[in-house]
């Protein structure tokens, strides 16, 4: 059942290997990339709790060391104090030059593990074990490594490649419903940015997907990640294409700011609403037609999932304050807000001309409808 997608970035290329059981296997899989026989191994207290024994395990049955570090979950982890703990700890544990540090978590850790990597001794390969399905078909592919800080979200980072991505669909399971469809959001992104004919797959399969099918769970992830590393290939450092990733992003940032980055709006269900309104955004300016704005959100309300405004719970502000809220976004360009939108299911584009005028208007009605 196990897939591969292989990232062809030169001699930055790595192999992303995707199935069920790789944790396991971790060990005889790593292998081939070590100086010596001991990896750093960085993660979270919760996934520390449910997979850092088996990934020890995985390990130890070729032979290889581990000592790790566990840090908080959540959000508020990726800042410099933590941040400045993990380099500390990767010290102290005498980590060198040609030796592999091991991300095993979610975006968090992969994102604060692969940015100490990127900085630890001017840079040290990294191998991520991602084990939430956000991280699987999106984070951890693609080399975007970083932290928060007081000023925004991953303001502060550094494009560094992962050596090997390793992502086992079995530990999918141990995600609560909220988690595992708030992950989904990204996976229907792909379909919608450009594969019409993953999204009909996925209009069928996705139901099965989410109970549990692990052979619809290892091709959904495996479809995503090819659409990720085809786009990285051609665009690494986002000077164009690569921006067709935040599909949805634009609204979903300045959502994810009203709500304070809190449990109220998780990023993959912001991901979802902006999906949702870049699609009805794009159908306003005439670009698709009102019916894949509609079966875009007939899928994601199928799938139990956040589809309007509506289903924030708490106050949001109002039209101008979101619109506000979306000039903040880093991907400002000369003062020029830009947009994906999309001529149809599977055919979106990067673009800056969008009237302003067309956007407070969705967002009142949207607002409206609450
Ligand atoms: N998550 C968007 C990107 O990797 O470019």
């Amino acid at each position: 059942m196990n897939e591969c997608v292989h990232v062809a970035l030169g001699e930055r290329a790595y192999d992303v290997q995707i199935g069920p059981g790789l944790i396991d296997e971790a060990g005889a899989r790593i292998a081939p990339l070590l100086a010596r026989p001991r990896v750093a191994v960085l993660t979270d207290e919760t996934v520390a709790g449910l997979h850092l024994e088996a990934l020890r395990a995985g390990l130890a049955a070729a032979g290889i060391e581990m000592v790790s570090l566990a840090l908080p979950p959540g959000e508020a982890t990726k800042g410099w104090p933590q941040f400045t703990r993990a380099v500390e700890w990767l010290l102290e544990q005498r980590v060198e030059r040609r030796d592999i540090v091991v991300a095993l978590g979610g975006g968090v850790i992969g994102d604060l593990a692969g940015f100490a990597a990127a900085v630890l001794r001017r840079g040290v390969r990294f191998v991520q074990i991602p084990t939430s399905l956000l991280a699987q078909v999106d984070s951890s592919v693609g080399g975007k490594t970083g932290i928060n800080t007081a000023q925004g979200k991953n303001l502060v980072g550094a494009f560094h490649q992962p050596a090997l991505v390793l992502a086992d669909t079995a530990v999918l399971a141990t995600l609560t419903p909220r988690d595992f469809l708030a992950g989904y959001g990204e996976v229907v992104k792909y379909g919608l940015l450009g594969d019409a004919e993953f999204f009909d797959w996925l209009e069928v399969e996705a139901p099965a997907m989410a109970g549990g099918d692990m052979g619809a769970r290892v091709r959904a992830v495996t479809r995503s990640v090819q659409m990720k590393a085809d786009i990285v290939v051609c665009d690494e450092t986002e000077q164009g294409d690569r921006a067709l990733l935040n599909l949805g992003h634009t609204f979903c940032h300045a959502l994810e700011a009203a709500t304070g980055y809190s449990d109220r709006l998780l990023h993959g269900e912001g991901v979802a609403i902006g999906c949702a309104l870049a699609f009805e955004l794009s159908s306003r300016l005439g670009l698709c037609s009102q019916e894949d704005p509609s079966r875009v959100r007939a899928h994601l309300r199928a799938m139990g999932m956040k589809v309007d405004l509506a289903d924030i719970p708490g106050d949001l502000p109002d039209a101008a304050g979101l619109l506000g809220l979306m000039a903040q976004d880093k991907k400002v360009v000369d003062g020029q807000l830009r947009f994906i939108l999309a001529r149809g299911i599977g055919q979106a584009f990067v673009t800056s001309d969008v009237p302003g005028h067309a956007v407070h208007g969705l967002l009142e009605e949207a607002l409206a409808a609450r």
